[in-house]
């Protein structure tokens, strides 16, 4: 499948007038050809987007909305680093268009906790697991997933829901520790 070119490159977003609001005001975009309006619920708060319906989310995460904390890897579903939650589930957000979200719950890495006490979070910190740290936010809300519908898995469960989470610093151990941590020890 052929990737969606990095952000900035593309056109849609801040370039071609995408414009945004909360739902409490601000100044919306103008309304360009094959552009179209959607209202997406975002970590607890809800925004009113104008963009092409298939513009990735992650574009409209990081450009649109400024939230930096979901990364931009390779652009194909490949890395992970862009993962957020659709209604709790992990998805590559580079691969899901804005127009396929609907009135589904996105969560990025800036909304799984108020204050870094989700148990993924404290168990990464406890094992001091990132490195150069572009990958971490794709793992901790990958892992996030798993344990929400899995809350004791087994190693090679772990191994299995991480393997599309690709880490260059190689910081794998570290990352199953603390997804064993945040279970409550190994299964
Ligand atoms: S940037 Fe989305 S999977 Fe790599
Ligand atoms: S911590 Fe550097 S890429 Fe994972």
């Amino acid at each position: 499948m052929e990737g969606f070119s990095p952000p900035g490159e593309r056109a849609g977003c801040k370039s071609s007038g995408v414009g945004c609001k909360d739902a409490n005001g601000g100044t919306g975009g103008k309304q360009d050809e094959g552009m179209a309006r959607f209202r997406l619920s975002l970590n607890g708060n809800v925004f009113d987007l104008e963009a092409a319906a298939d513009t990735p989310l992650l574009w409209i995460l990081r450009d649109t909305l400024g939230l930096t904390g979901t990364k931009y890897g390779c652009g194909m579903g490949l890395c992970g680093a862009c993962t957020v939650h659709l209604d709790g589930r992990a998805v590559r957000s580079c691969q899901t268009p804005l127009g396929t979200v609907g009135n589904k719950k996105v969560t990025t890495i800036e909304g799984l906790s108020k204050d870094r006490s989700h148990a993924v979070q404290r168990a990464w910190i406890a094992e001091q697991v990132p490195q150069c740290g572009y990958c971490q936010s794709g793992q901790i809300m990958q892992a996030a997933a798993l344990l929400a519908a899995n809350p004791h898995p087994t190693r090679a469960q772990i191994d299995g829901a991480m393997s599309g989470n690709i880490c260059r610093c190689a910081t794998y151990q570290r990352i199953r520790r603390a997804i064993e941590r945040a279970a409550g020890g190994p299964a």
